[in-house]
């Protein structure tokens, strides 16, 4: 265990993945007007690639921070203030049901107000904006091009880790969208930006160890949202246990239990999980801004 009670977990990345998608945006970058970023908005940070600003190329930016629905709203605005303040547009989206992506097609004509004046005064003003779609898998990338295209535009699953080809998908005759494989980061040295990817499902979950995910899931909650636990999982989180312990407490409280005596640690560990991911523990952001 480490030094702050969080235990310490191997998590896998794919390189080879990640290479190629680096160098498929800085082949494609060229070719766009601007550049937008999809984000979980409950870790705005852990879900961004930390080389963008290189590889976006001085592109013009619009960050989506996408399931708002499952964010603290009040940290959502919090964030939307820190990246505004570094002069990034944001829209706060719920791409499931379709909420705020009504206003991306505003947002980016205003983005790119003075391009569209500058095809206009050449002769272009029909050209079409072309604008790079990026985020890690499963940030909600498919969902989001098909609500805005509102048809199928973009395979839509739930297959973190599988990468797709690049593809063009017209919205309307002003605006093609560059759709790219999901890009995670392309080098790993934070147990804690791993451990978020995770418990929101960029990472495969059948690749790390869902028990002492589910146990630092625990201490963070207990840290950030103990009022959460206490409502959905009926007991005051003790900040003398460990995870696994507080799992335990959990498992208890659900009757998971295996022989007198002995819970199921490991079914509270999906339970949670799952019930993080389904929105059940409420309003929730791992991430604040600095
Ligand atoms: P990707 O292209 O970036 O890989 O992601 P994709 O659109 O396939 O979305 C991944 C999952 O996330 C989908 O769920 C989708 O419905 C869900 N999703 C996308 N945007 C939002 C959002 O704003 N809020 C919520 N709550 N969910 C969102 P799925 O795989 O079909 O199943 P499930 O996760 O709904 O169970």
């Amino acid at each position: 265990m480490s030094d702050n009670g969080f235990e310490k977990m191997n998590i896998q990345w794919f390189p080879g993945h990640m290479t190629k998608a680096q160098r498929m945006i800085e082949d494609n970058i060229k070719l766009v007007d601007a550049v937008c970023e999809i984000l979980d908005a409950r870790i705005p940070n852990a879900s961004r690639n930390p080389d963008i600003d290189r590889l976006a190329a001085g592109k013009p930016r619009l960050i989506i921070l996408n399931r708002t629905d499952l964010a603290d709203p009040d940290v959502t605005a919090q964030w939307k203030k820190h990246f505004e303040a570094q002069g990034i547009k944001i829209l706060e989206t719920d791409a499931k049901t379709g909420k705020g992506v009504n206003g991306f097609v505003p947002a980016l004509k205003e983005l790119l107000s003075e391009k569209i004046a500058e095809y206009a005064a050449k002769g272009q003003a029909t050209r079409p904006l072309r604008v790079m779609i990026l985020g890690i898998p499963n940030v909600g990338k498919s969902t989001f091009i098909n609500k805005v295209a509102k048809r199928k535009a973009a395979i839509a699953g739930d297959k973190p880790g599988v990468t797709r080809g690049k593809q063009w998908i017209s919205i309307d005759k002003s605006l093609d969208l560059l759709d790219t494989p999901g890009i995670l980061w392309p080098k790993f040295d934070s147990q804690q930006v791993g451990e978020m990817l995770a418990i929101t499902n960029a990472i495969k979950a059948d690749v790390i160890d869902k028990e002492t995910l589910a146990a630092n899931f625990m201490l963070r909650l207990r840290e950030l949202y103990p009022e959460a636990l206490i409502a959905r999982y009926k007991f005051e989180p003790d900040p003398e246990l460990n995870g696994f312990e507080l799992l335990e407490q959990a498992a208890k409280k659900r009757g998971f239990l295996i022989s007198k005596g002995e819970y199921d640690i490991e079914r509270m560990a999906n339970t949670l999980l799952g019930e993080y991911h389904d929105g059940k523990l409420g309003r929730i952001s791992l991430e604040k801004p600095e």
